[in-house]
């Protein structure tokens, strides 16, 4: 059988509510044109992210039932920790709320001031973590992620050449650590190959570095080197996970992506000296070291997400049903980031709306104009997440600003929460995207009414320009 269909049965259901057009335009407005000022009722297909928003199985909730409760030394934490061990060969395991938590502990520890840290693409928040420690946050993409067109196997792969260069130049003391983020979200969601982890291994044990990986969505990455690299394509996703983990020291993880659950986050480490700072400052900020911040059950349903996320027929759907939404786009003639990530797609919204300038912010004008067409609320990956602000990159208020940049890409993501939408969901966005797409030459830029200072995206109102 060619079809490839989703690998669950529905037990539960919750209704989606479709609103008019004129309620839109209302509703849009009051949101000041920002889709995070929505109400989550008031869209009818969510793709803002895949972050926390899947759905979990029934084996998942019958763990929810079974979770112990225990302030200290739950059953239910051994049965995450037996889970996590295996599947990523880490003696140490500490659980955490989500992902920036593991990564805020990492960097309070390592980071500080005259600090670099090299990673594929930060993720905003691992960036924001590297920085707030007094560090600074470099990205080394590969050249061909700046090209949507390029529709390189790997594109999430780390430069290792510029890392090379990066350690010359600054000296390996400098760094506390080399991370490479798995898939690369900010590149697009592309995966990144063994024989680039491989690569950036060897010039971590050149230098004596250690390599942590920002491993979200390890599963997504290991079946596309199952698909796309040589000589992986007999190798169970398990083993792939397992290579991938044995390359390095260190990973933090948000279980919201491929834990598939809700909330929780891990940070996996080697070295006992760290992880004994590590347990106490988690004990000072998130919780005991069995429970991180969460509650017993959390831990059962990660423990079960874990499983659950590497079955080949669950990774086949969920690669599969991005694929066909970036295919059915392409072939609609909509500029996307080619090839397709495994989270979601992304359009471009520079090639989408050549008429709107980037200082009038073309992909928040895609982004509305998907809400006010069919509901659907996606997110700006562009000028209004990235790109530096007039104000907030002012050295000094008495130095001249710099002009406001824009960002290098812009970018529209339809991120696909896991378990959540059938085929006709996604088929109901190909249609809504390919007539917003024929109808591009009506949309408007926009510019703001209130710029806050940092994470503007999240708060920012706007009018149309
Ligand atoms: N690293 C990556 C690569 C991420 O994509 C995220 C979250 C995090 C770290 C932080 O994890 O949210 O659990 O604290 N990404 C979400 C997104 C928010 O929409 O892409 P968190």
């Amino acid at each position: 059988m060619k079809t490839i269909i989703e690998p669950f049965r529905i037990k539960v259901v919750e209704p989606i509510r479709m609103t008019t057009a004129p309620q839109r335009e209302r509703l849009l407005r009051e949101a000041g044109f920002n889709v995070f000022l929505l109400k989550a009722e008031d869209v009818l297909i969510d793709l803002l992210t895949d972050s926390g928003t899947g759905a979990m199985s029934s084996e998942q909730w019958a763990g929810i039932m079974r979770g112990d409760e225990s302030y200290a030394g739950a059953k239910s934490f051994y049965r995450f920790q037996d889970r996590i061990r295996e599947l990523t060969g880490f003696e140490h395991v500490l659980p955490t709320h989500q992902g920036r938590a593991s990564e805020r502990i990492l960097f309070e520890l390592v980071g500080g001031p005259g600090k670099v840290v090299p990673n594929n693409a930060h993720f905003d928040t691992t960036r924001a973590n590297v920085e707030h420690s007094g560090a600074e946050a470099v990205d080394l993409p590969i050249p061909e992620a700046r090209d949507p067109r390029n529709r390189h196997p790997f594109k999430g792969n780390m430069n290792v050449a510029e890392l090379e260069r990066l350690i010359q130049r600054v000296g390996p003391e400098r760094l506390p650590l080399v991370m490479v983020t798995i898939t690369n979200n900010s590149g697009g969601g592309q995966p990144v190959s063994l024989e680039n982890l491989r690569a950036v291994r060897a010039v971590c044990d050149r230098h004596g570095l250690p390599l942590f990986l920002d491993a979200c969505r390890f599963a997504e990455n290991a079946f596309f080197i199952k698909r796309r690299e040589p000589g992986c394509d007999h190798k169970p996703v398990a083993d792939i996970v397992h290579e991938m983990f044995d390359l390095a020291d260190g990973a933090t993880i948000s279980a919201k992506k491929d834990g598939l659950v809700n909330i929780g986050g891990l940070l996996l480490l080697r070295d006992e000296s760290l992880f004994q700072r590590a347990s106490s400052l988690l004990i000072l900020t998130e919780g005991f070291v069995t429970y991180g911040g969460l509650a017993g059950r959390d831990l059962e349903a990660m423990a079960q997400g874990f499983e659950e996320v590497i079955h080949e027929d669950y990774l086949t759907y969920r690669i599969r049903s991005v694929e066909y939404l970036g295919e059915r786009l392409l072939s609609a003639g909509v500029p996307i980031l080619e090839p397709p990530g495994g989270h979601a797609v992304y359009l471009d919204a520079a090639a989408f709306c050549p008429h709107i300038p980037p200082a009038q912010f073309p992909g928040q004008a895609v982004v509305c104009a998907l809400y006010r067409h069919a509901g659907i609320r996606a997110v700006e990956i562009g000028s209004v997440m990235f790109g530096a602000s007039a104000k907030a990159s002012a050295p000094h208020p008495t130095q001249t600003p710099p002009d406001a940049a824009p960002s290098r890409l812009e970018l529209v993501r339809l991120a696909m929460p896991r378990r959540v939408y059938t085929q006709s969901h996604v088929d109901y966005v190909i249609e809504a995207v390919t007539e917003v797409h024929q109808r591009r030459q009506a949309l408007r830029g926009l510019r703001f009414t209130y710029e806050p200072p940092v994470l503007r995206h999240f708060t920012a109102r706007f009018e149309e320009a």
